[in-house]
């Protein structure tokens, strides 16, 4: 657990209770997620009560107490994608990824997600990988997907623990 993260992110925000959430999305975008440590580490320095942090750290999605992969995949269970094969998609990327919707895999690489509407439904079945967006994916294409991404995601993870 690297907590000189954490305090860093505590002195950037000058100890102020009133960025308490500044700091949650500050350790969740470090570290992509708020283990039990960082809260004490926030709720002591603050001042604040650590279960206002819990609630906080509960109640926005964007925040996880678990840790999430490197890359969100975010399949749209919307109606127009679930019309149009949405939980094919979302079956298949379960099927490779061996994790249900929620879950995050083994080697910390991919968090498996249904979202709402992401606002592109004539690009149905959507899906987005990181930032990137995939429109009118078909499931039999999911393997190839994950393949190429995974190249992609693992690069990315070995420079950032190279910079650790
Ligand atoms: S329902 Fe999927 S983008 Fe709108």
């Amino acid at each position: 657990m690297d907590l000189k993260k954490v305090d860093d992110i505590i002195k950037r925000w000058k100890s102020n209770p009133s960025f308490a959430i500044e700091m949650l999305q500050d350790v969740q975008e470090s570290l992509r997620h708020l283990p039990k440590e960082a809260l004490q580490r926030i709720a002591q320095a603050t001042g604040t009560d650590l279960s206002r942090l819990y609630h906080l750290a509960t109640f926005y999605k964007a925040f996880s107490l678990k840790p999430r992969g490197r890359m969100p995949i975010q399949v749209c269970t919307g109606t127009a994608c679930h019309v149009r094969g949405a939980q094919r998609v979302m079956d298949a990327f379960s099927r490779e990824l061996q994790v249900e919707p929620g879950e995050t895999t083994e080697d910390l690489l991919f968090t498996l997600e249904g979202v709402r509407c992401l606002g592109c439904c004539s690009l149905a079945p959507v899906v987005t990988m990181g930032k990137s967006l995939q429109g009118s994916l078909d499931s039999s294409k999911v393997g190839r997907l994950l393949k190429r991404y995974k190249k992609q995601v693992e690069k990315e993870a070995k420079h950032a623990w190279a910079d650790d």
